[in-house]
């Protein structure tokens, strides 16, 4: 069926306040400073064939659910790769390597950030080796194969991915392009997140002079979603509320937030939205997230697929969507969240509201994104 009427009836799983919520643009900006912020944008948007991805309105979603607009921004139409992922690993490829074209760059991905590392790679005439586990679909591996890229499949994980990575580029000198940071690994992950900035500063440029009540980001390990916070320290003069989306079987931003410190958290189930499905939220987003974000809710995968073919038949908006899986969670909660009419109340989700969401990615695996519409529920 998949019609908008069927909304009425979706749920979010779990929901928390954020008792340390203190939005600070200085100390926001002293971990992800304007200068990265600036610089990316500048690059990025002289890269050949930059435009702004479209910020479109749900205007049937928002008058369902008694909103005043709901802004999804459309990452599937970034750089023909599909998902904002686009500017994140292929901008820090450019500025690590600064013009040597001697370096060996490697990664281990999920999927769209090695698509990215690949063909920012291939741009710049660099080789690239990219790790991938067992649960990255030989559809996705043959994407980053057409950028020229070695594709090395490990036995086990994304974890086991990365740790294979980082072995094999210590014996063999190569330069690691990871969004993830740990202990000494800092600047690579902020090179990443400034690039993924530049969709909020797009975003600034298209709301024009409407200010933002709300904002749902999606969170794997954070990367985005904190990056998109120092976009809204450093071009919004308007702070909405910000609200982190994970899928609930992957949950460790709300696990950290809950217990005020990075929790690692066991994934039993891996979520259909397989670039969210993280157990632990990476150093340098905790430490923007941890105080600027107003609420955690989670969601299950049981609404995805309906979620895709509602935005690709146009449900939502007057035009049709192409939304991947990880296009969905934001939408997914906001739909929860207004369900329910004592958290609407409780966070103002009201007629005044206007709320952003994050559209992450088109048909970025396209096996699965034709899946999701045949689907039969
Ligand atoms: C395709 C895709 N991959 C990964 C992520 C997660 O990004 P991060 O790991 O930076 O939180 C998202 C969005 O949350 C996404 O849409």
């Amino acid at each position: 069926m998949s019609k908008i009427s069927e909304v009425s009836n979706w749920k979010y799983s779990k929901f928390l306040k954020n008792e340390k919520n203190n939005f600070n643009k200085n100390s926001i900006l002293k971990i992800l400073p304007k200068l990265f912020i600036d610089e990316a944008y500048n690059v990025i948007s002289r890269w050949n064939n930059y435009f702004p991805t479209p910020l479109i309105s749900l205007k049937k979603l928002s008058k369902k659910l008694n909103l005043n607009q709901i802004f999804y921004k459309d990452e599937s139409k970034r750089f023909n790769l599909k998902s904002f992922k686009a500017l994140g690993g292929a901008y820090a490829v450019e500025k690590i390597t600064d013009g040597n074209k001697e370096i060996i760059i490697s990664t281990a991905t999920a999927g769209n950030h090695g698509r990215s590392v690949a063909w920012g790679s291939k741009n710049l005439g660099l080789n690239c080796k990219i790790f991938i586990s067992k649960y990255v679909s030989e559809n996705r591996a043959e994407v980053m194969r057409s950028f020229g890229a070695d594709v090395i499949r490990v036995d086990g994980n994304y974890e086991d991915s990365l740790n294979e990575c980082i072995r094999q580029s210590k014996k063999n000198n190569w330069q690691i392009v990871q969004d993830v940071a740990w202990k000494d690994y800092i600047l690579v992950p902020k090179l990443t997140m400034a690039g993924y900035s530049v969709m909020m500063k797009e975003i600034s440029e298209q709301i024009k002079i409407q200010k933002i009540s709300h904002i749902i980001l999606q969170a794997g390990v954070g990367g985005m979603a904190a990056a998109m916070v120092a976009g809204i320290a450093r071009y919004l003069d308007h702070v909405p509320q910000i609200i982190v989306v994970e899928p609930e079987s992957a949950a460790c931003v709300l696990a950290s937030i809950k217990n005020e410190k990075i929790e690692k958290i066991l994934i039993e189930k891996e979520s259909i939205m397989g670039g969210m499905s993280c157990g632990e939220v990476s150093l340098i987003p905790w430490e923007i997230l941890k105080n600027s974000i107003s609420y955690c809710v989670t969601v299950s995968d049981e609404y995805v697929s309906k979620t895709v073919k509602l935005l690709a038949r146009g449900e939502f908006s007057s035009e049709k969507i192409v939304g991947g899986e990880c296009s969905t969670p934001g939408i997914i909660a906001l739909i929860g969240l207004c369900n329910d009419k004592q958290i609407k109340d409780q966070i103002n989700l009201n007629v005044d509201s206007n709320v952003l969401l994050i559209g992450c990615e088109g048909d970025a695996d396209e096996n699965l994104y034709q899946e999701l519409l045949k689907k039969n529920d």
